[in-house]
């Protein structure tokens, strides 16, 4: 008989990256309900990691807010043991903290470039190999793509290859971490409704997007979260390797 769908995640520890704005605040709630503990990072945003904690804890899970810049290596190791001190494993990691740029072609500068791969790439890589370290088998890594790796568009050209980026490391991490028991998975969310996304695109691009979107309307944070729960849980243990795509049919 399956376990109530509520208790998928009982026992577990989640580290969710940047979950104290847009879709890592989802993300954490979400696998907050469905039983795990949960490791809420932020890099500034300090009070609302509190506020996502303060609600996950009033609704009777169990959360913890951890600062740390994960665009640089040497957050990574200790990320992952203040995780392991404070919850007492670490089963979940979901690379979700990212940056983006809308930056005209001619104006890209070495160090818009080198922002976005530290930010983006180098820290899902680099935590990942922290995690990966003290992850037990059944242990799965999260990464966050993005529908921009199927669209050409010239003003977040950096910002996509660092999802591309993402998007092929996942194949390869779970090649390497397959035989320790480790699956790796990639979700790409299209147009979501953040403050990243809002941060690069006017309301016109927007509300043209949501009108041409195959479902009619703009993504919302809780369209992604429950997906990553899914691929978080044991429904999804046969699952490495892949990105999803969760955008509603965005084809443009
Ligand atoms: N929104 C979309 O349409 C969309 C589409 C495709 C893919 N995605 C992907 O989905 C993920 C979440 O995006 P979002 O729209 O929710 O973004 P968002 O609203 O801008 O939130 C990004 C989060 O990342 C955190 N962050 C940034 N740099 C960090 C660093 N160096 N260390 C730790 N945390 C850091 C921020 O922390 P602070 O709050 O502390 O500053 C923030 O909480 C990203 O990977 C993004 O690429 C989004």
């Amino acid at each position: 008989m399956p376990q109530p769908i509520a208790a998928r995640l009982a026992g577990k520890v989640a580290l969710v990256t940047g979950a104290a704005r847009g879709i890592g605040v989802a993300i954490a709630e979400r696998l907050a309900a469905e039983g795990a503990a949960v490791a809420v990072n932020y890099i500034a945003s300090e009070a609302a990691a509190h506020e996502v904690v303060a609600r996950i804890r009033e609704a009777g899970g169990t959360a913890e807010a951890i600062q740390g810049d994960v665009s640089k290596v040497a957050t990574a190791a200790p990320l992952v043991a203040e995780t392991i001190r404070r919850l007492g494993r670490l089963d979940i990691l979901v690379n979700n903290a990212a940056i983006s740029a809308g930056i005209p072609f001619d104006d890209i500068t070495e160090a818009d470039f080198d922002r976005l791969v530290n930010t983006n790439v180098k820290s899902t890589l680099f935590l990942s190999q922290a995690a990966a370290r003290e992850m037990p088998p059944g242990s799965v890594i999260i990464n966050l793509g993005s529908i921009g790796t199927r669209l050409a568009n010239p003003i977040t050209l950096v910002y996509v290859a660092t999802k591309a980026a993402v998007e092929m490391m996942t194949l390869s991490m779970a090649r390497a971490l397959g035989p320790r028991g480790i699956r790796v998975v990639a979700v790409s969310p299209g147009m979501t409704d953040t403050e990243m996304l809002r941060s690069v695109l006017s309301p016109e691009v927007l509300a043209e997007a949501a009108r041409r979107n195959t479902l009619g309307r703009m993504g919302q944070v809780n369209d992604i979260a429950p997906v990553i729960a899914f691929l978080a849980s044991a429904d999804a243990g046969w699952i490495t390797g892949e990105t999803l795509h969760v955008n509603g049919g965005q084809r443009g």
